[in-house]
């Protein structure tokens, strides 16, 4: 094994030897999530490759059962680093070991089942987490966004063209963002009644977006805006069936060359009927992850991604290639995004107070449509254990910022959606007055929440090149 400076498992590389009985990858169940993990029997030890070690360099490892030994093996005395038994993560720090080469070695005292073992410098820990299993997340992307747009709540997406998300508030706004939000003030404005077409997710989303005094980007606008003598030239990162694409060049009424970038060729397929006859339409079919300047023509006046970053692994190289390819004055749009903890989850606070609103719900509002389960808490579970969804979503809004400024900022949702999306919304009837009112409670304390330092989970935002 070629010697390196950092270090994953994982099932997709060669790069860890096995001394002893054979190892195998098995599924576990760890916190009530499902995870691959590297199964040793006891007696038997996995080595990483040598390693060189440098400053501010940490192990993370995580078992989900079993007894392990870990070391540090070079060419002076073995070093003894921890012994663990049962469930375990643990994140040390390596600074003893640092200038020195060699390979850590995991043994198992007991029969014992790796999830994670990542070596690195402490700001690439979260970053060497999320390479690993990369063909397996692959595979589940594919299969799953493909049902995920047979979802309803994605049909409403791409017949309103997206709207809902991020409609234009109409100004008739009857709270003051210096007051808190209730029921009544609530009840009281003209924009809280229900419009056609609108389920409680898109209702509730709404109500909240004209309560925040900022409204969201007008993406159409700044499209036409940048309209000269040409078609504007849009690419479209993770495009999956390109319905807000469709939205915002339907209503801003210009010439548009739009290049479609998915993993997923039958997404791609989608998308394309999606815009037939709205703009010209090119396509690649790749990884974004590995994506380069040298797979389109030329630059583009805005760059978009609808929904899509908080899938993307290698968010540093993706950031720097964006910023390659806009043009001198063009713009990134970072449109529905999730950038709140990882794993798609709310940041513990605003889950706290969700949460508490939640579980006092009646029943009727906690029926979960996945399991037909009634639910006593919100789901906690963290999606990028086994997927790319939000596989680094925490760190997007800071990384953002090493190649961009931001024009225009438009983050809310601290916890509203996690009690009104695909899991529970069909509980909601809007023509019921008690549902309406349920909604409206929970749109007051998002808001008050938001306005009072909530950490949000969801960015509609602009950004330009430094
Ligand atoms: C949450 S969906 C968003 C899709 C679409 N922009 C929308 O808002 O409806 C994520 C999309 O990212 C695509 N995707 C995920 N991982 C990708 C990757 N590594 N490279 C390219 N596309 C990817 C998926 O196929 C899917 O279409």
């Amino acid at each position: 094994l070629e010697r390196r400076s950092e270090f994953f498992l994982t099932e997709d590389e060669k790069n860890f030897l096995v001394v002893g009985g054979a190892t195998e990858w098995v599924t576990v169940r760890k916190a009530g999530m499902l995870f691959l993990a590297l199964s040793v029997p006891a007696g038997s030890a996995v080595l990483s490759p040598e390693l060189t070690i440098g400053a501010d360099v940490a192990m993370l490892c995580e078992f989900a059962f079993g007894g392990a030994g870990v070391s540090f093996v070079s060419e002076g005395p073995r070093r003894e680093l921890l012994r663990t038994e049962g469930r375990s993560s643990l994140t040390i720090e390596l600074d003893e070991l640092a200038g020195m080469t060699g390979r850590f070695e995991i043994r198992a005292l007991s029969d014992v089942s790796i999830v994670r073992w990542v070596i690195g410098r402490v700001d690439r820990l979260n970053l060497l987490c999320a390479r690993t299993h990369h063909s397996r997340r692959v595979d589940n992307e594919k299969t799953t966004f493909a049902a995920v747009y047979d979802h309803p709540i994605y049909n409403d997406r791409v017949q309103s063209g997206g709207r809902g998300v991020f409609e234009k508030p109409r100004g008739d706004r009857a709270v003051r963002a210096t007051s808190d939000a209730t029921l009544e003030s609530l009840l009281a404005a003209p924009f809280a009644a229900v419009r056609d077409g609108e389920n409680a997710y898109l209702y509730g989303n709404r109500v909240l977006t004209e309560l925040i005094a900022l409204p969201p980007p007008n993406f159409s606008s700044r499209l036409s805006a940048l309209y000269r003598d040409r078609p504007v030239r849009v690419l479209s990162l993770c495009s999956g069936a390109a319905g807000v694409e469709r939205g915002i060049i339907e209503n801003a009424g210009i010439p548009v060359d739009i290049t479609l970038f998915d993993i997923n060729d039958d997404l791609m397929g989608r998308a394309a009927a999606t815009l037939e006859g709205i703009a010209t339409i090119s396509g690649v079919t790749g990884d974004v992850n590995g994506i380069s300047s040298d797979q389109f023509w030329g630059t583009f006046d805005v760059v978009l991604c609808v929904s899509g970053l908080h899938h993307v692994v290698e968010l540093e190289h993706v950031l720097k290639t964006v910023a390659e390819l806009l043009d001198k004055g063009g713009e990134f749009w970072v449109v529905g995004e999730q950038i709140g903890r990882d794993g798609n989850r709310l940041w513990p606070e605003a889950y706290a107070v969700g949460n508490a609103l939640f579980s006092s719900l009646p029943e009727v509002f906690r029926r979960n449509a996945h399991t037909g389960a009634i639910d006593a808490a919100l789901p906690t579970s963290d999606f990028s254990a086994a997927t790319f969804e939000g596989i680094r979503s925490s760190e997007i809004e800071a990384l953002l910022l090493g190649w961009f400024e931001p024009v225009h900022l438009f983050r809310r949702n601290c916890f509203l959606w996690r009690i009104l999306e695909q899991t529970y919304f069909s509980n909601y009837d809007l023509a019921n007055e008690e549902h309406r009112r349920t909604i409206l409670r929970l749109v007051a304390a998002e808001y008050n929440l938001w306005k009072n330092g909530g950490r949000p989970t969801e960015s509609h935002s602009v950004y330009r090149k430094r």
